[in-house]
């Protein structure tokens, strides 16, 4: 028998990009609407009054009059095994990975600890109003099976996928290239596209892999169409002069990338800081997405990502919270200091622009746009729950602002888990 629970609130979300200068046709809004969810799917919404007539006397309503539900957020990068490396002392990027990162990483080749992180991190992700994400595990198999794992019980629609690296690390997390190909394929075979799962090919990044590796790996793109691809790209300046002398053939670090076949319409790039036109040009060439990492780029002083570049020329681009390199797994918060970012280079992100991203342009930067990110009829119904009122400053606020744009933006800029009132994974309330 079907099941239908219908959430009743202010509702919002959004069908496109509303831009720069916020065109109002890019979202839909009721003060008073309801969502009608049959079987985890969205199955009408608008007004309550018009959408709740439809109800049999069995239908559940979940009355959240007076807040905000919005889809699900998406996070379009981070690191689950970064959980305790988060809040980091005085490191940039290079010196960030070898003094905390790797360490606290070679703790994943023990299937227990993967386990119980996977968990942690998991219910910290809904406890932030974050549905989906593209994540990043360890080098180890049992560190992907042990999210995967976790992943399927909450029933998150989840991305994830081996990191694969095999120079320019501590031998505990080095593989080879015949050894990782094996494991993927395995991996490929068990999680991608059961249920909500789907795998992600993972090179850390270019000064990490061989050539070998990166051409097994670009084999792999070709073979498995519908698997993702993500790693990082021109993050800091350091990183971008070792990419330079370890691939002095290359024009550019995105083309090392380019060269063994990993650009294309399901690779996600995150941090995309130093760029030129003509990296610009390939991702709109071969359709690639970048995540936008704003707390991340300040606290380990990587750099500014440029959002109007990348949209003038219609890229995709997601945001991310990049935990443990990123200082908060809260999207607001991440959108609090997306805003800032741009605001040093004269760039406005207006509080539609800010949620768009946060939702339905997280899912596009993930080709998941078809399944989840707005609230169109059909889609999965995995959506978040916000409170105006969540904290005494930002009930203030919201109390003088005139009109929904000043609350969202109240929202955006001082909201964080505590503005997360529920968080449902497909119609079913997960907190
Ligand atoms: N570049 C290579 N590995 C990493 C990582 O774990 N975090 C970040 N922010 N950048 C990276
Ligand atoms: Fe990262």
């Amino acid at each position: 028998m079907s099941k239908t629970i219908y959430l009743r609130g202010s509702i919002l979300h959004f069908l496109r990009d509303p831009g720069a200068e916020a065109d109002p046709a890019a979202w839909e809004h009721w003060d008073d609407g309801a969502l009608k969810i049959v079987d985890g799917h969205v199955a009408a919404m608008g007004p309550a009054a018009q959408v709740l007539s439809s109800r049999a006397a069995a239908d559940v309503v979940h009355d959240h009059s007076g807040k905000l539900i919005v889809p699900g957020f998406v996070d379009t990068h981070v690191h689950y095994a970064q959980v305790d490396v988060i809040a980091s002392y005085g490191r940039q990027l290079l010196d960030w990975l070898n003094d905390y990162t790797f360490p606290a990483e070679r703790a994943f080749a023990d299937p227990e600890h993967a386990q119980q992180i996977a968990g942690l991190f998991l219910e910290t992700l809904l406890r932030h109003g974050t549905t989906t994400a593209a994540v990043y595990p360890t080098v180890h198999k049992q560190s992907v099976n042990a999210f995967f794992e976790q992943a399927q019980q909450c029933n998150m629609r989840m991305v994830c996928g081996k990191i694969l690296m095999d120079r320019n690390c501590p031998d505990y997390l080095r593989d080879d290239v015949a050894g990782a190909e094996q494991d993927c394929r395995e991996l490929i075979q068990r999680w991608h596209g059961k249920g909500r799962l789907g795998y992600a090919l993972t090179p850390r990044f270019a000064p990490t892999s061989t050539p070998q590796q990166l051409a097994m790996i670009g084999r792999l793109y070709v073979e498995n169409p519908g698997v993702w691809m993500q790693t990082h790209l021109a993050e800091n300046v350091d990183e971008i002069k070792w990419v330079k002398a370890l691939f002095p053939e290359a024009r550019s670090y995105l083309d090392v990338y380019d060269r063994f076949g990993l650009l294309g319409p399901r690779s996600v790039f995150a941090h995309c800081i130093h760029l030129d036109e003509i990296d610009r040009a390939r991702f709109v060439a071969s359709e690639s997405a970048m995540s936008f990492c704003p707390t991340s780029n300040l606290f380990i002083g990587s750099g500014f990502f440029d959002l109007d570049a990348a949209r003038t020329l219609g890229v995709r681009v997601g945001l991310a919270t990049d935990v443990g390199g990123g200082t908060s797994y809260s999207m607001l918060q991440t959108l609090a200091e997306a805003y800032k970012v741009l605001m040093t280079h004269g760039q406005r992100l207006n509080a539609w622009r800010g949620f768009w991203l946060a939702t339905l342009g997280g899912a596009e930067c993930l080709s998941l746009d078809d399944k989840i990110g707005s609230f169109q009829v059909g889609k999965e119904a995995d959506c978040v729950v916000l409170d105006w009122a969540a904290t005494p400053v930002l009930a203030r606020r919201t109390e003088v602002a005139r009109t929904l744009e000043e609350r969202l933006f109240a929202l955006m800029m001082l909201g964080d888990d505590r503005a997360v009132a529920a968080t449902y994974i497909e119609g079913q309330r997960a907190l």
